[in-house]
């Protein structure tokens, strides 16, 4: 069975690295696993008001789009030591209105990237704080914190280090393991 994954990148400037990352990440997948890139970067900031009538059309294609999915790839830069609000925002969307949550129970991975050498270890943390609330398994191991982001790829993308890449088929496959393990059936 082929699970599918949506995958949520923090960061909205076209040039992300965290994006590489995340294509990077998808490139190395095994076939048990499906992805769609869900854009959060047009959703409203999260206002319940908005749900009393016809919320955002904005929300409701994310809504929908996420209901489809069966597990969440994060792939998220750190903003001043903690989560860019644009993901802050898509958990609060999806997370209302009360009782049609697109998150519980659906596997996720948290893989945050820096050009420091931190690797985004406060919003790593930060996000998994929201997803106990959430009831979503969080994978636990491998911790991905990656470090050196602007010099991890060439000019067409593709990721300069061995050690790296390798590293990033190790995230990637036991990602796949953890939504077989925590999946729909
Ligand atoms: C940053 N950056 C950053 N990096 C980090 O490791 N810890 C931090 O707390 C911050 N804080 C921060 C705040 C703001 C407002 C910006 C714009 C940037 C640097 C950040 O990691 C770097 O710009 C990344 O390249 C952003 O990821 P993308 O956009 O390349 O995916």
């Amino acid at each position: 069975k082929v699970h599918e994954i949506a995958v949520l990148v923090g960061s909205l400037r076209k040039g992300s690295f965290n994006r590489k990352l995340a294509e990077a990440l998808v490139a190395r997948a095994p076939d048990s696993l499906s992805f769609r890139f869900v854009e959060i970067g047009d959703l409203p900031l999260f206002d319940p008001d908005l749900d009393e009538d016809t919320p955002p059309a904005a929300w409701t294609r994310f809504r929908a789009q996420m209901a489809d999915a069966e597990g969440v790839l994060f792939v998220t830069p750190e903003y001043n030591r903690g989560l860019p609000a644009a993901i802050k925002n898509a958990l609060d969307v999806g997370s209302r209105p009360m009782g049609h949550s697109v998150w519980a129970g659906k596997p996720a991975a948290i893989v945050t990237g820096s050009p420091g050498g931190i690797g985004g270890f406060g919003a790593n943390h930060q996000l998994r704080q929201s997803l106990v609330f959430l009831d979503m398994p969080a994978m636990q191991q491998p911790e991905a914190y990656i470090g050196g982001l602007w010099g991890l790829f060439d000019d067409a993308g593709r990721v300069k280090s061995e050690d790296t890449s390798a590293f990033l088929s190790k995230i990637i496959t036991a990602f796949a393991a953890w939504v077989a393990r925590h999946g729909r059936d």
